[in-house]
């Protein structure tokens, strides 16, 4: 049987162009406050208050309960996830300087990842890249190699996150291959063609790319029932909406 399974990209700008920041606070938990004290400078206090107020506000839009009112847990290498796990949903939050991006999806696992597209040195690429990789990657012109190394860094992070490990597990511990150009907002699928963990190896992973602005590479990955059709929709918002 074919079922569906839709990801929404939810993204927003981490500016405090929207005034009062304490509209922003109230929806905040104690942990999240004290965490938020901590950052030495205001703007970064404001940016993660935007950040997490805005997780807050989606999260309990799609649980029908008030932002305030979401439970956040763990799993076993710090991935959030909600508390209430028999309410099905699955996000996953990526933030860079100014730009974040939360993916909600039932029921799977999922993980996104955003970078801002900058130089690298040639030690780092080879650092993260299987040989494979890293020989597409410095076949390219420099400002090619950049945009295609955010393509490979962005997928096997999403990927890694997906399965909640992180960077605790080696980057060379699998293969990606994704399109190296893509124009602006449009998604391309990638692939996993060597994953070495067997908990992993066997599951229907999904992988796709995307350039969020002129200036950001990100990628999503995720592990949807064999036959389901995937529906990806991006959503942008202001930053004056929902406060
Ligand atoms: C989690 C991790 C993948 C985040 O990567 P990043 O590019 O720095 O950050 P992103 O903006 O993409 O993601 C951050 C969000 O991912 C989520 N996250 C945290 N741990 C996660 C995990 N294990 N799996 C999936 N998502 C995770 C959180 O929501 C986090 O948001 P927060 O920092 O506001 O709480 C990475 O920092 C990591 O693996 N850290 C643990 C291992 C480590 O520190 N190793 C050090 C040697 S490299």
């Amino acid at each position: 049987m074919v079922t569906e399974t839709k990801i929404d990209l939810w993204f927003w700008h981490l500016d405090a162009t929207v005034g009062d920041i304490a509209r922003w606070r109230k929806h905040l938990a104690s942990d999240e406050l004290e965490r938020m004290s901590r950052f030495m400078f205001s703007k970064d206090q404001e940016r993660y208050t935007i950040c997490k107020s805005r997780v807050r506000r989606i999260l309990g839009w799609y649980l029908g309960i008030s932002p305030r009112d979401v439970m956040f847990a763990t799993t076993g290498r710090d991935k959030p996830v909600l508390a209430d796990r028999a309410a099905g949903i699955a996000f996953n939050l990526t933030h860079t300087d100014r730009l974040a991006c939360l993916a909600v999806t039932r029921g799977e696992a999922v993980g996104v990842d955003l970078e801002r597209v900058r130089e690298v040195k040639d030690d780092f690429i080879a650092y993260a890249l299987n040989p494979d990789e890293h020989a597409r990657v410095l076949s390219l012109d420099p400002d090619a190699r950049r945009h295609a190394f955010f393509r490979y860094w962005t997928a096997k992070e999403a990927y890694l996150k997906a399965t909640g490990t992180g960077l605790w597990q080696s980057l060379k511990t699998f293969d990606v291959e994704v399109p190296v150009i893509s124009t602006l907002g449009e998604l391309t699928r990638g692939a996993l063609p060597r994953v070495d963990d067997p908990s992993e190896r066997d599951r229907n992973w999904h992988l796709y790319t995307f350039q969020a602005t002129p200036a950001h590479i990100g990628a999503l990955a995720l592990a949807p029932p064999t036959n389901a059709e995937i529906r990806i929709c991006s959503r942008w918002i202001s930053s004056q909406a929902w406060v």
